[in-house]
């Protein structure tokens, strides 16, 4: 018997949507068109971009699936079950819309949900309107990388956590004023994975995050920012210290996340897992140390675009829950502006 295949369409062929899957460096399938296309129950239908000639360049690769430059016009011609939307975050919002109120059966749409809460709302307000799903492309939730890692906390393998150090790095601006309305500065952009990974390992409300440092470049953005905030995880007895730092002055990319138990530590991040374990030291008679398993290794193949598109096809045949919802991605981006209401109630003078 022929499986039943999902059609799909993909708006938005940019990086993500579309020219990642050309990088020989990164992990494949690194874009939706790519990650679509491998998995056996997905037809690609069409692709939409408003660039001519990304969509003349898509085309060569996906030569039986048609194209258009206008989503209107692409929603009245194609009935998709699934539609990507890998657009710019600025226009999440009405492209989603627009999207959700043609009903298909899930819309697969790119990090962050919105630039800010009150779009992303919207979003979630016409997806249980029109009863459409949303899963949320925050990948990290589906590498297998992370997901041994939450399985070590969760069997308190490294015992009870008791402090996270999260931080990601690059060049880029951390927040501006503006950003709000188009999501263009890391908090926001590339903030949203390290808060959704950190919510997707412990669970964290993050009520009343507390600015640190806030170091602002000439035009007064900020260019580096450290927080943290204090609070009962999982069944801990005492309340776990995350400290995050999103910074915009360094000259390489890095994500990287520390994990402290009472009896081991995790270290995570872009292209490195290692496990150490409390064992009977061997440089001090009579003390434990913290000792590296080399049993655990990080997987060659962490599968995070394949493992979504996977998780979303055995959603719509009803054998998975989404693991990235638009109600989680919410929650990710209430965090960060929380942060942001702190950085605005700082005097930008007293840095
Ligand atoms: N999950 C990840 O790791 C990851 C990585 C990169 C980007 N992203 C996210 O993916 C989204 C796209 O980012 P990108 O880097 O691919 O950007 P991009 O600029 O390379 O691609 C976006 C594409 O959307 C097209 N577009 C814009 N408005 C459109 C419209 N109204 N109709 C049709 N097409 C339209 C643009 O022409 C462009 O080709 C952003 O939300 C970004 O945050 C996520």
């Amino acid at each position: 018997m022929v499986a039943k295949k999902f059609t799909a369409c993909i708006v938005g062929v940019g990086r993500i949507g579309f020219s990642l899957q050309k990088d020989k460096k990164r992990e494949q399938p690194a874009s939706h068109s790519l990650a679509l296309f491998k998995n056996k129950f997905v037809k690609i239908v069409a692709g939409c971009d408003i660039d001519e000639n990304k969509l003349k360049n898509w085309k060569k690769i996906y030569k039986n699936a048609n194209t258009y430059t206008n989503i209107h016009k692409m929603l009245e011609k194609e009935s998709p079950d699934i539609v990507v939307i890998a657009v710019n975050e600025k226009n999440h919002l009405s492209i989603a819309l627009e999207v959700i109120k043609n009903k298909p059966k899930l819309v697969i749409l790119e990090k962050p949900v919105a630039p800010n809460p009150e779009q992303a709302r919207l979003i979630l307000r016409y997806s249980k309107k029109y009863k459409v799903p949303v899963s949320i492309n925050h990948e990290r939730r589906f590498s297998l990388d992370y997901l041994i890692v939450k399985n070590i906390i969760e069997k308190k393998q490294i015992g009870e956590i008791q402090s996270v150090f999260a931080s990601f790095s690059s060049s880029a601006t951390v927040y501006k004023v503006g950003s709000e309305n188009i999501g263009d500065c890391s908090l926001i952009h590339d903030g949203t994975h390290l808060i959704d990974i950190i919510n997707f390992l412990f669970n964290i409300k993050c009520a009343n995050p507390k600015i640190d440092n806030m170091i602002l470049n000439s035009k007064k953005d900020v260019e580096s920012l450290n927080f943290h905030f204090k609070e009962k995880i999982l069944d801990n007895n005492q309340k776990t210290m995350f400290y995050f730092e999103i910074a915009g002055n360094k000259k390489y990319f890095g994500f990287d996340i520390e994990i402290r138990g009472n009896k081991g530590k995790i270290l995570i991040g872009n292209g490195y897992l290692k496990v150490y374990e409390r064992k009977e030291s061997p440089f001090y008679t009579g003390f434990y140390s913290l000792m590296r398993n080399k049993t655990i290794k990080r997987p060659k193949k962490t599968k995070y675009f394949s493992n979504m598109i996977e998780n979303c096809i055995n959603f719509l045949c009803k054998k998975e829950k989404l693991s990235s919802t638009i109600k989680s991605g919410i929650k990710t981006l209430n965090i960060i502006y929380r942060i942001i209401d702190k950085i605005k109630k700082i005097p930008h003078n007293s840095y």
